[in-house]
């Protein structure tokens, strides 16, 4: 059975930009691309860098440290210096709020 976590309202997340959350003791990273939200780790899987102070573009996040990019829909690693691709997770929204499956 998916267990699902409420991790922020759909408020919380500005349109076509990304949050910081933490949930069942994860670092997670929210974002809203047009229109539809996603969610992946938060620490960079190059360095110790945190996406969501990262810059948005599309549907790309672009790691602040080392400007790597990830594909939010995908988590994967888009460019050099990342050879790591990131985790997602699945999301769902209901009653306004956000649900990942952490598991
Ligand atoms: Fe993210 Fe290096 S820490 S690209």
């Amino acid at each position: 059975m998916a267990d699902w976590t409420d991790v922020a309202a759909t408020d919380d997340v500005p349109e076509d930009d990304v949050i910081g959350v933490q949930a069942a003791g994860k670092d997670l990273a929210l974002y809203s691309v047009e229109g539809e939200f996603y969610a992946t780790d938060n620490i960079c899987t190059h360095g110790h860098a945190r996406l969501c102070d990262g810059f948005l573009e599309g549907a790309e996040i672009e790691c602040p440290l080392h400007q790597g990019r990830f594909d939010v829909r995908s988590g994967k690693a888009m460019c050099a210096p990342l050879t790591e691709d990131i985790k997602t997770y699945p999301l769902k929204v209901e009653g306004g709020r956000i649900w990942l499956q952490l598991a």
